[in-house]
């Protein structure tokens, strides 16, 4: 089928589907329809509304009640609920449900943008937690417990504990530690794990951070089982938070229309788990090492934890999860971007997501046999073909938070002027500026400009990552306000 400018979603969408792309990006089916018979068939022959005999997820008591329950049981949690509106809604409600207005939360500075749209709807006070630079490749590294704990004696009003783990990157944060330094203070935790529904399921992966005992945990069903796009869970235990208050949320940041096309996704998919979580796990993590083998041989880009430094640890870095593969451009003359570029337009390999010094593959419970030799393969050739390269240093912002001037929402909501970004050194930034994916801000609204921040915004702009400034701007001009 050819594509012109006129063609439709959906005749793009077929297009796609017939060049025969691996996958190594959102959903964690992979368009691998053969997997369950319940993503071959959800159609608009059964998109129906809330009619008897299908239950209402906003008041759920007949199969969706069990359905939520039967998932409960599979993560061994008291509580759990299915979401319609991806881990960004159930962000939302959580966060919401935990937190009363002007409350302080101590926040990873690299979570997701769900998570500062959350502080800025509810007029919260992040302290941030700046994650350590891992040295090899340049990564966010873990929070600690250490860093917690520190955090909570300087600001002993803290009223809830936000990070990412693991992170778009596949970073672990010690979870069990950081819970026991929270609850020592009675302080709820919440961890961002829409990276990893897969978690804890089997011993084929490390375990969920519900396990490690967090309060609430949420995750994207849809990044890494096969669970249509959207589809999310949202986990929680009754202490320190109130059940119905955050039973409430999950209904304010959801339609009132949710698809059931996406719940019995999320039903089949529970139920799949249920089933065959066994062997399915086994041969994904089978694959992954498969995979481990045959890329041994690269020579400048790198691994984390896979390929020839499978099993291998980094300082900064807790824990990888193994169904992430990471791989650095740092040694490499290919950047991130030029690696994703390659992969999809010379093998019909598309990532998830690339920024100057490393891109990310995405495998999930989808990924089938073929993904080992077609992806080694073809990174040994890049490898070969590209050869090596200076290396490049981290980004600036990574190491250090800029001075705040304002709040994010105060500054968000002020009018500001668009300056160029050259000339507005020093005045306070009035939106947030990002690469999505994976929406982690190199600024905030309310931190001041710095030339730290104009130097990673030109150096990813050269790389040919695109950040996008969120009041709809090109962000080499940002909204600046006078400082
Ligand atoms: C760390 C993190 N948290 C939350 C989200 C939001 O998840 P969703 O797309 O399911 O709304 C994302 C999305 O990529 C993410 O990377």
């Amino acid at each position: 089928m050819t594509i012109t400018r006129n063609s439709s979603l959906l005749e793009r969408l077929q297009a796609h589907k017939e060049e025969g792309y691996l996958s190594l990006h959102m959903p964690g089916h992979k368009e691998n329809t053969g997997l369950a018979s319940y993503l071959n068939v959800l159609n608009a022959d059964l998109d129906i509304t809330e009619l008897p005999g299908f239950d209402d997820l906003h008041d759920p008591e007949e199969v969706l009640a069990r359905s939520m329950k039967k998932a409960a049981a599979l993560w061994d949690v008291p509580k759990s609920w299915f979401q319609v509106n991806g881990s960004t809604g159930a962000l939302l409600a959580a966060i919401r449900g935990a937190t009363r207005r002007g409350d302080k939360i101590l926040v990873a500075r690299n979570c997701h943008k769900a998570i500062y749209h959350a502080m800025e709807l509810c007029g919260l006070e992040p302290v941030f937690l700046l994650p350590p630079v891992e040295e090899t490749f340049g990564l966010s590294g873990s929070i600690t417990p250490e860093m917690v704990a520190s955090a909570l004696e300087a600001h002993p009003d803290v009223k809830l504990i936000v990070y990412p783990s693991p992170t778009y990157d596949g970073v672990l944060s010690d979870t069990a530690g950081i819970c026991a330094v929270a609850h020592e203070k009675s302080i709820p935790v919440l961890v961002d794990e829409a990276h990893g529904a897969h978690l804890g399921l089997t011993d084929h992966f490390p375990p969920h951070a519900m396990a490690q005992g967090a309060d609430m945990a949420v995750a994207s069903l849809h990044k890494m089982l096969p669970s249509l796009t959207q589809t999310a869970i949202l986990h929680a235990t009754g202490r320190f938070l109130k059940i119905p208050q955050i039973n409430r949320q999950t209904g304010i940041f959801q339609s009132s229309s949710p698809s059931y096309l996406l719940m019995a996704s999320m039903d089949g998919c529970i139920r799949l788990l249920e089933e065959q979580k066994e062997e399915l796990f086994a041969a994904w993590s089978r694959r992954l090492a498969e995979f481990d083998d045959l890329a041994k041989g690269l020579k400048h880009l790198r691994l984390p934890g896979h390929g020839g430094e499978a099993g291998a640890s980094y300082p900064g870095i807790f824990g990888l999860d193994p169904a992430k593969i990471v791989i650095s451009t740092r040694n490499s003359a290919l950047n991130g971007v030029e690696l994703m570029e390659r992969l999809r337009e010379d093998y019909k390999i598309e990532l998830e997501m690339a920024l100057d010094r490393y891109a990310v593959a995405m495998t999930g419970l989808g990924t089938d046999d073929t993904m080992p030799a077609r992806l080694a393969q073809a990174l040994l050739e890049l490898d070969e073909k590209y050869g090596p390269a200076q290396e490049v240093a981290p980004l600036e912002t990574l190491q250090e938070l800029p001075p705040r001037k304002m709040s994010i929402e105060e500054a968000a909501m002020t009018e500001g002027g668009v300056d160029f970004l050259y000339d507005s050194m020093g005045k306070v930034c009035g939106e947030y500026i990002w690469a999505y994916p994976p929406g982690i801000p190199l600024i905030t609204p309310g931190e001041v400009i710095t030339p730290a921040l104009v130097a990673d915004v030109e150096r990813l702009y050269r790389a040919g990552v695109k950040l996008i400034g969120t009041r709809g701007k090109p962000p080499y001009t940002t909204v600046a306000i006078e400082g």
